[in-house]
Protein backbone atom coordinates (compact mmCIF):
# COMPACT_ATOMS: atom_id res chain seq x y z
CA UNK A 1 0.00 0.00 0.00
CA UNK A 2 2.64 2.19 0.79
CA UNK A 3 3.62 1.78 -2.89
CA UNK A 4 0.74 3.27 -4.13
CA UNK A 5 -0.95 -0.17 -4.21
CA UNK A 6 -5.06 0.53 -3.05
CA UNK A 7 -6.25 -2.98 -4.13
CA UNK A 8 -5.16 -4.74 -1.60
CA UNK A 9 -6.68 -4.86 2.23
CA UNK A 10 -4.95 -6.44 5.67
CA UNK A 11 -6.15 -9.69 6.76
CA UNK A 12 -7.72 -10.62 10.29
CA UNK A 13 -5.00 -11.65 12.49
CA UNK A 14 -7.22 -13.04 15.61
CA UNK A 15 -6.41 -10.59 17.74
CA UNK A 16 -8.46 -8.25 18.80
CA UNK A 17 -6.72 -5.08 19.46
CA UNK A 18 -5.03 -5.68 15.87
CA UNK A 19 -8.15 -6.86 14.08
CA UNK A 20 -9.79 -3.23 15.31
CA UNK A 21 -7.26 -1.11 13.38
CA UNK A 22 -6.88 -3.24 10.28
CA UNK A 23 -10.54 -2.33 10.29
CA UNK A 24 -9.51 1.07 10.66
CA UNK A 25 -6.87 0.62 8.33
CA UNK A 26 -9.05 -1.10 5.54
CA UNK A 27 -11.76 1.52 5.70
CA UNK A 28 -9.16 3.87 5.05
CA UNK A 29 -7.81 2.48 2.80
CA UNK A 30 -11.25 1.98 0.66
CA UNK A 31 -11.58 5.30 1.02
CA UNK A 32 -8.54 6.38 -0.59
CA UNK A 33 -9.35 4.30 -3.52
CA UNK A 34 -12.76 5.93 -4.06
CA UNK A 35 -10.96 8.87 -3.86
CA UNK A 36 -8.06 8.19 -6.67
CA UNK A 37 -10.80 6.57 -8.70
CA UNK A 38 -12.82 9.97 -8.51
CA UNK A 39 -9.68 12.04 -9.51
CA UNK A 40 -8.90 9.78 -12.52
CA UNK A 41 -12.49 10.38 -13.65
CA UNK A 42 -12.50 14.19 -12.84
CA UNK A 43 -8.91 14.48 -14.97
CA UNK A 44 -10.51 12.23 -18.13
CA UNK A 45 -13.70 14.55 -18.06
CA UNK A 46 -11.34 17.55 -18.12
CA UNK A 47 -9.35 16.15 -20.63
CA UNK A 48 -12.04 15.20 -22.88
CA UNK A 49 -13.67 18.58 -22.27
CA UNK A 50 -10.82 20.29 -23.75
CA UNK A 51 -10.12 18.12 -26.72
CA UNK A 52 -14.06 18.33 -27.76
CA UNK A 53 -13.47 22.04 -27.35
CA UNK A 54 -10.21 21.87 -29.20
CA UNK A 55 -11.89 19.84 -31.97
CA UNK A 56 -15.15 22.05 -32.70
CA UNK A 57 -12.84 25.44 -32.71
CA UNK A 58 -10.52 23.96 -35.44
CA UNK A 59 -13.25 23.77 -37.97
CA UNK A 60 -14.11 27.65 -37.89
CA UNK A 61 -10.53 28.39 -37.56
CA UNK A 62 -9.34 26.19 -40.99
CA UNK A 63 -11.86 28.18 -42.43
CA UNK A 64 -10.99 31.32 -41.35
CA UNK A 65 -7.68 30.16 -42.18
CA UNK A 66 -8.15 29.73 -45.53
CA UNK A 67 -9.66 33.19 -46.51
CA UNK A 68 -6.65 34.52 -45.20
CA UNK A 69 -5.16 32.64 -47.49
CA UNK A 70 -7.65 33.69 -50.80
CA UNK A 71 -7.52 37.39 -49.63
CA UNK A 72 -3.68 37.83 -49.74
CA UNK A 73 -3.68 36.11 -52.42
CA UNK A 74 -6.45 37.72 -54.25
CA UNK A 75 -7.22 40.93 -52.33
CA UNK A 76 -9.46 41.81 -54.60
CA UNK A 77 -12.35 38.71 -53.00
CA UNK A 78 -12.41 40.98 -49.86
CA UNK A 79 -15.79 41.97 -49.95
CA UNK A 80 -17.02 38.34 -51.24
CA UNK A 81 -15.55 36.73 -48.77
CA UNK A 82 -16.58 39.11 -45.53
CA UNK A 83 -19.58 37.76 -44.66
CA UNK A 84 -19.17 34.20 -44.86
CA UNK A 85 -15.76 35.22 -42.24
CA UNK A 86 -18.24 36.98 -39.92
CA UNK A 87 -20.30 33.66 -40.18
CA UNK A 88 -17.46 31.70 -38.90
CA UNK A 89 -16.69 34.32 -36.24
CA UNK A 90 -19.99 33.99 -35.02
CA UNK A 91 -19.95 30.18 -34.45
CA UNK A 92 -16.50 30.57 -32.67
CA UNK A 93 -17.63 33.30 -30.42
CA UNK A 94 -20.70 31.07 -29.88
CA UNK A 95 -18.90 28.12 -29.09
CA UNK A 96 -16.79 30.15 -26.95
CA UNK A 97 -19.24 31.15 -24.93
CA UNK A 98 -21.28 28.00 -24.87
CA UNK A 99 -17.52 26.86 -23.61
CA UNK A 100 -17.53 29.26 -20.90
CA UNK A 101 -21.18 28.59 -19.60
CA UNK A 102 -20.32 24.70 -19.16
CA UNK A 103 -17.35 25.23 -17.53
CA UNK A 104 -18.87 27.83 -14.72
CA UNK A 105 -21.48 25.60 -14.47
CA UNK A 106 -19.56 22.31 -13.93
CA UNK A 107 -17.67 24.25 -11.22
CA UNK A 108 -20.32 25.21 -9.48
CA UNK A 109 -19.17 28.42 -8.01
CA UNK A 110 -21.51 31.53 -7.44
CA UNK A 111 -24.43 29.18 -7.29
CA UNK A 112 -27.23 30.85 -5.10
CA UNK A 113 -30.02 28.86 -4.36
CA UNK A 114 -32.40 30.60 -2.42
CA UNK A 115 -36.33 29.53 -1.61
CA UNK A 116 -38.45 31.35 -4.55
CA UNK A 117 -41.84 30.76 -6.22
CA UNK A 118 -41.61 28.65 -9.30
CA UNK A 119 -44.49 30.02 -10.89
CA UNK A 120 -43.37 33.64 -10.19
CA UNK A 121 -40.34 33.29 -11.44
CA UNK A 122 -41.86 31.89 -14.72
CA UNK A 123 -44.11 34.12 -15.13
CA UNK A 124 -40.82 36.71 -15.05
CA UNK A 125 -39.72 34.76 -17.95
CA UNK A 126 -43.27 33.93 -19.94
CA UNK A 127 -42.89 37.22 -21.71
CA UNK A 128 -39.43 37.09 -22.99
CA UNK A 129 -40.65 33.99 -24.70
CA UNK A 130 -44.04 35.20 -25.80
CA UNK A 131 -42.28 37.83 -27.81
CA UNK A 132 -39.07 35.76 -29.14
CA UNK A 133 -42.32 33.14 -30.61
CA UNK A 134 -44.24 35.78 -32.16
CA UNK A 135 -41.15 37.19 -34.22
CA UNK A 136 -40.37 33.58 -35.25
CA UNK A 137 -44.22 33.28 -36.07
CA UNK A 138 -45.10 30.46 -33.50
CA UNK A 139 -47.94 30.17 -30.96
CA UNK A 140 -46.76 30.05 -27.35
CA UNK A 141 -49.11 28.72 -24.43
CA UNK A 142 -47.94 29.18 -21.23
CA UNK A 143 -49.58 27.56 -18.59
CA UNK A 144 -48.86 27.97 -14.28
CA UNK A 145 -51.03 26.54 -11.54
CA UNK A 146 -52.89 28.91 -9.35
CA UNK A 147 -51.05 28.97 -6.14
CA UNK A 148 -47.22 29.09 -5.30
CA UNK A 149 -44.75 26.62 -6.31
CA UNK A 150 -41.88 26.84 -3.72
CA UNK A 151 -38.48 25.51 -4.74
CA UNK A 152 -34.46 26.39 -4.12
CA UNK A 153 -33.87 28.44 -7.30
CA UNK A 154 -30.93 29.90 -8.72
CA UNK A 155 -33.17 32.41 -11.02
CA UNK A 156 -29.88 32.36 -13.46
CA UNK A 157 -30.01 28.53 -13.80
CA UNK A 158 -33.33 28.30 -14.56
CA UNK A 159 -33.08 30.65 -17.70
CA UNK A 160 -29.85 28.97 -18.54
CA UNK A 161 -31.64 26.22 -19.03
CA UNK A 162 -35.44 27.10 -20.56
CA UNK A 163 -33.68 30.06 -22.54
CA UNK A 164 -32.12 26.69 -24.46
CA UNK A 165 -35.44 24.53 -24.05
CA UNK A 166 -37.00 26.95 -25.72
CA UNK A 167 -34.35 28.29 -28.14
CA UNK A 168 -34.73 24.66 -29.45
CA UNK A 169 -38.47 24.48 -28.95
CA UNK A 170 -38.99 27.50 -31.59
CA UNK A 171 -35.59 26.50 -33.91
CA UNK A 172 -36.56 22.92 -34.68
CA UNK A 173 -40.74 23.70 -35.78
CA UNK A 174 -41.68 25.39 -38.36
CA UNK A 175 -43.42 28.63 -38.04
CA UNK A 176 -47.14 28.61 -37.36
CA UNK A 177 -46.13 25.56 -34.94
CA UNK A 178 -47.94 25.60 -30.96
CA UNK A 179 -45.13 25.98 -28.29
CA UNK A 180 -46.13 24.80 -24.74
CA UNK A 181 -44.58 26.37 -21.90
CA UNK A 182 -46.17 24.11 -18.65
CA UNK A 183 -45.49 24.52 -15.02
CA UNK A 184 -47.22 21.72 -12.90
CA UNK A 185 -46.94 20.18 -9.30
CA UNK A 186 -46.78 16.54 -8.60
CA UNK A 187 -46.44 14.70 -4.79
CA UNK A 188 -42.30 15.55 -4.66
CA UNK A 189 -41.66 18.08 -7.93
CA UNK A 190 -42.21 20.69 -9.62
CA UNK A 191 -42.78 19.81 -13.27
CA UNK A 192 -41.66 21.73 -16.08
CA UNK A 193 -42.53 21.14 -19.57
CA UNK A 194 -41.22 22.65 -22.82
CA UNK A 195 -43.42 21.25 -26.06
CA UNK A 196 -43.40 21.63 -29.43
CA UNK A 197 -44.95 20.55 -32.35
CA UNK A 198 -41.78 20.30 -34.75
CA UNK A 199 -39.39 18.46 -36.63
CA UNK A 200 -39.13 15.61 -33.45
CA UNK A 201 -35.95 13.95 -32.93
CA UNK A 202 -34.98 10.51 -34.28
CA UNK A 203 -35.17 7.66 -32.27
CA UNK A 204 -31.17 6.74 -32.74
CA UNK A 205 -30.02 10.32 -32.08
CA UNK A 206 -32.00 10.49 -28.60
CA UNK A 207 -29.34 8.75 -26.73
CA UNK A 208 -26.98 11.51 -27.37
CA UNK A 209 -28.88 14.51 -27.34
CA UNK A 210 -27.49 16.07 -23.91
CA UNK A 211 -23.79 15.60 -24.95
CA UNK A 212 -22.00 18.46 -25.68
CA UNK A 213 -21.23 18.96 -29.20
CA UNK A 214 -23.88 16.52 -30.48
CA UNK A 215 -26.25 17.76 -33.25
CA UNK A 216 -29.20 15.85 -35.57
CA UNK A 217 -27.83 14.80 -38.67
CA UNK A 218 -30.43 16.79 -40.39
CA UNK A 219 -29.48 20.42 -39.05
CA UNK A 220 -26.70 21.40 -41.12
CA UNK A 221 -29.35 24.17 -42.32
CA UNK A 222 -30.46 25.36 -38.78
CA UNK A 223 -27.51 27.45 -36.79
CA UNK A 224 -26.30 26.15 -33.50
CA UNK A 225 -23.06 24.11 -31.56
CA UNK A 226 -24.61 21.41 -30.33
CA UNK A 227 -24.07 22.55 -26.25
CA UNK A 228 -27.55 23.94 -25.33
CA UNK A 229 -28.96 20.84 -24.01
CA UNK A 230 -25.58 20.10 -22.19
CA UNK A 231 -25.76 23.29 -20.57
CA UNK A 232 -29.45 22.92 -19.94
CA UNK A 233 -29.38 19.54 -18.30
CA UNK A 234 -25.90 20.96 -16.40
CA UNK A 235 -28.05 23.80 -15.19
CA UNK A 236 -31.05 21.71 -14.15
CA UNK A 237 -28.69 19.45 -12.27
CA UNK A 238 -27.20 22.17 -10.46
CA UNK A 239 -30.78 23.28 -9.12
CA UNK A 240 -30.78 19.52 -7.74
CA UNK A 241 -33.41 18.23 -10.89
CA UNK A 242 -33.58 16.31 -13.60
CA UNK A 243 -34.13 16.58 -17.14
CA UNK A 244 -35.53 14.12 -19.80
CA UNK A 245 -36.88 14.12 -23.62
CA UNK A 246 -39.45 12.50 -25.02
CA UNK A 247 -39.78 12.44 -29.09
CA UNK A 248 -41.50 11.67 -31.68
CA UNK A 249 -40.00 12.41 -35.41
CA UNK A 250 -42.10 14.52 -37.37
CA UNK A 251 -44.66 15.43 -34.41
CA UNK A 252 -42.60 17.05 -31.91
CA UNK A 253 -40.64 17.30 -29.12
CA UNK A 254 -41.40 17.32 -25.11
CA UNK A 255 -38.64 18.28 -22.38
CA UNK A 256 -39.40 17.26 -19.07
CA UNK A 257 -37.50 18.74 -16.15
CA UNK A 258 -38.60 18.05 -12.46
CA UNK A 259 -36.88 20.30 -9.28
CA UNK A 260 -37.71 18.74 -5.62
CA UNK A 261 -40.56 20.58 -4.12
CA UNK A 262 -39.40 22.88 -0.84
CA UNK A 263 -41.52 21.54 2.34
CA UNK A 264 -43.18 24.49 3.63
CA UNK A 265 -44.84 24.10 6.70
N1 LIG B 1 -37.06 20.72 -29.64
C1 LIG B 1 -36.32 20.00 -30.47
N2 LIG B 1 -36.84 19.50 -31.62
C2 LIG B 1 -36.09 18.75 -32.46
N3 LIG B 1 -34.79 18.46 -32.28
C3 LIG B 1 -34.21 18.94 -31.16
C4 LIG B 1 -34.92 19.73 -30.21
N4 LIG B 1 -34.08 20.04 -29.21
C5 LIG B 1 -32.90 19.49 -29.52
N5 LIG B 1 -32.96 18.83 -30.69
C6 LIG B 1 -31.88 18.04 -31.32
O1 LIG B 1 -30.85 17.86 -30.38
C7 LIG B 1 -29.61 18.41 -30.85
C8 LIG B 1 -28.85 19.01 -29.69
O2 LIG B 1 -29.52 20.17 -29.21
P1 LIG B 1 -28.68 21.35 -28.57
O3 LIG B 1 -29.64 22.38 -28.06
O4 LIG B 1 -27.72 20.77 -27.60
O5 LIG B 1 -27.80 21.91 -29.77
P2 LIG B 1 -28.21 22.84 -30.99
O6 LIG B 1 -29.59 23.38 -30.82
O7 LIG B 1 -27.92 22.06 -32.22
O8 LIG B 1 -27.15 24.02 -30.89
P3 LIG B 1 -27.08 25.18 -29.75
O9 LIG B 1 -28.17 24.94 -28.78
O10 LIG B 1 -25.74 24.99 -29.13
O11 LIG B 1 -27.17 26.43 -30.49
C9 LIG B 1 -30.02 19.40 -31.93
O12 LIG B 1 -29.00 19.58 -32.87
C10 LIG B 1 -31.27 18.74 -32.54
O13 LIG B 1 -30.90 17.76 -33.46
MG1 LIG C 1 -30.03 24.31 -28.89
Amino acid sequence: MAGGNFLETVDRSGIIELDRLGEQFNRMVLYLRESFRSLAAERDTAQRFAADAAHELKTPVTTLRAYHELITENPERLKQVLPAQGRQIERMENIISGLLQLANLSEGSGLMLQPADLREAIHRLAPVYQALAEDSGHHLTTTCPDSPVPVLLDQRLLELALNNLMDNAGKYTPPGGQLTLTLQVDTRSAVITVKDTGKGIAPEEMPFIFERFQRGVDTQSIPGTGLGLAIAREAVQRLGGTITADSEAGRGTQFVIHLPLLQTQ
